[in-house]
């Protein structure tokens, strides 16, 4: 993997879409989908730790997922766990 800023990976996990992101060289995991509308979250915004659905702009914590002045439900977040080089999910 070539991480960087930006760098954006769809993955599977489960058989559910993750996206694999790194922003502010913190390297994320998290649904594909928004928990509100189901928006695509590709072009999500992250800054710091609050990720921000494009389509009606509700922010959710990537901590725990929860929404932040919303009462829409979380977003899946995943924990990654640090083995070498290699980047796991703490299920
Ligand atoms: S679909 Fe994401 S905020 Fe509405």
């Amino acid at each position: 993997m070539n991480l960087h800023d930006g760098y954006r990976k769809l993955v599977s996990v489960q058989g559910q879409q993750m996206l694999l992101c790194q922003e502010e060289g913190s390297l994320r995991l998290f649904s594909r989908h928004c928990p509100h509308e189901g928006q695509v979250l590709d072009k999500a915004t992250v800054v710091q730790d609050v990720l921000t659905c494009p389509r009606h702009h509700i922010q959710f914590s990537l901590s725990d997922g929860k929404p932040l002045r919303s009462l829409c439900g979380s977003l899946r977040v995943y924990n990654l766990v640090y083995e070498g080089n290699s980047v796991g999910v703490d299920e």
